[in-house]
C-alpha cells in the first residue's frame, strides 16, 4: 500500500561536489511547495545512526544556489554498513517521523539507501552527486560540470608556463575509476595525451606521441592523466620514465587535487541540481522508491537504483578519435 510522505529526510553522503547545495535547497523547496516537512540530516548516514537532525523550512536554504560543498556536511560511514548502525538509523527515522529519504551522493551512498529500504521498506530516492560522473543512468552527475571548468581553467594556466618555457606537463586530474574529465578537459584544454583508466594506451604510445610532437614543430606539450589511469605508472614515475627515455623533453608534473571538487557551481549544475531535486520529492510523493533520478537527452528520468550502481557509466570513445585528430 502507498505510504503517505508527509516528512521528506535529505543527506550528502560521500566526497561532497558543487550542486549539492543547489540540490538540497531544491528539495527543502519543493518539499515547501507540496506543503510537506523537509528534515536536513548532518554529515550523512552518520548523522542518521546519532539523530543529528535539523528541520528545513524555505528559508533554511537562503543564498546556498551559489555554494560549492555542502551545508549538511558529508561522511563515509563505516558504521552505516553494519546492521546495528541501520537499526539505530532506523530507530531515529522512525522517532523523527520521516516517510522517506532524498540520498545526495554517488553508487556507495546509493548502495547504503537500497539495503536500508531492503531492511525496513523505507522509500529512498537517489540523486547523483560526485564530480567522477561515473553513475549509469545520467549523462551529467552533481558537480562533473563545474569541476570539468575547473580543470580546463587551470589547465589554461599551467600552459602559460609551458609554452613560456618550452615544456612538458603532466597534469594529474580526479577519477578514481572514471576518465570524464581528464577526456572531457583534456580535449577542452588541447591536451597532447590523454591517460584515463578505461583505456590503457601503453608506455610506447606515450613516447611516440610525445616524439611526433616535437618533430611536428610543437614546443611544450600537456599530458592530461586521470588517477585511476592504468598505464601502471603514477604520475611522477611517468615523469621519470619520460626523463630518462626523452632527455630533450624539460618535464614537470602538477597534481590538481581537491581543488578540483570545490568552488562555486556552474549554472549547468545549479539548473541540474534544482531539476533533480524537484523530480526526486515528487517522486517519492507519487509513492516512488528505490529509483535514480537523472538526465538522459535533456530529460529528467527515473533510473532504478540497483542499475544506477551495477550499471556502468561508459566515456564516448569517439572522443578518443577527436582528440587524437585534435593533436595532429
Ligand atoms: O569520487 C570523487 C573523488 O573526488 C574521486 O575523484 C577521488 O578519487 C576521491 O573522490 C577522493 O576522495 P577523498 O576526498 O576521500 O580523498
Amino acid at each position: 500500500m502507498q505510504k503517505n510522505i508527509k516528512k521528506i529526510g535529505v543527506l550528502t553522503s560521500g566526497g561532497d561536489s558543487p550542486g549539492m547545495n543547489a540540490a538540497i535547497r531544491s528539495v527543502v523547496r519543493t518539499c515547501a511547495y507540496h506543503g510537506i516537512e523537509c528534515v536536513g540530516i548532518y554529515r550523512g548516514y552518520q548523522g542518521l545512526i546519532e539523530g543529528d537532525f535539523k528541520e528545513m523550512g524555505p528559508r533554511s536554504v537562503n543564498n546556498i544556489v551559489n555554494k560549492g560543498g555542502t551545508i549538511l556536511k558529508s561522511a563515509r560511514s563505516a558504521e552505516f554498513r553494519t546492521a546495528e548502525g541501520r537499526k539505530k538509523a532506523y530507530d531515529n527515522v522512525v522517532k523523527a517521523g520521516m516517510d522517506a529519504l532524498v540520498v545526495i551522493g554517488g553508487d556507495g551512498s546509493f548502495t547504503g539507501g537500497l539495503v536500508f529500504n531492503s531492511e525496513y521498506n523505507f522509500p529512498v530516492m537517489g540523486i547523483p552527486g560526485t564530480i567522477d560522473n561515473d553513475i549509469f543512468g545520467t549523462s551529467h552527475t552533481l558537480g562533473y560540470d563545474t569541476a570539468l571548468n575547473t580543470v580546463v581553467d587551470c589547465i589554461d594556466k599551467i600552459r602559460d608556463t609551458a609554452s613560456s618555457h618550452n615544456r612538458l606537463f603532466f597534469v594529474e586530474v580526479m577519477g578514481r575509476d572514471a576518465g570524464h574529465i581528464a577526456l572531457n578537459a583534456g580535449i577542452g584544454a588541447g591536451a597532447e595525451e590523454i591517460l584515463i583508466p578505461e583505456e590503457n594506451l601503453g608506455l610506447d604510445r606515450l613516447l611516440e606521441s610525445l616524439k611526433k610532437s616535437k618533430a611536428s614543430g610543437k614546443s611544450s606539450s600537456i599530458v592530461v592523466i586521470a588517477e585511476g589511469d592504468k598505464i601502471g605508472k603514477n604520475v611522477f614515475e611517468l615523469k621519470d620514465y619520460v626523463d630518462a627515455n626523452l632527455p630533450e623533453y624539460d618535464v614537470r608534473v602538477s597534481v590538481l587535487g581537491h581543488m578540483q571538487r570545490g568552488g562555486a557551481p556552474s549554472c549547468f549544475d545549479r539548473v541540474l541540481a534544482s531539476r533533480l531535486g524537484v523530480k526526486a520529492v515528487e517522486s517519492l510523493l507519487e509513492g516512488k522508491s528505490n529509483l535514480m533520478v537523472g538526465l538522459l537527452e535533456d530529460k529528467v528520468t527515473l533510473t532504478p537504483l540497483e542499475q544506477a550502481i551495477k550499471g556502468k557509466s561508459e566515456i564516448d570513445r569517439d572522443l578518443l578519435r577527436v582528440s587524437d585528430i585534435m593533436t595532429t
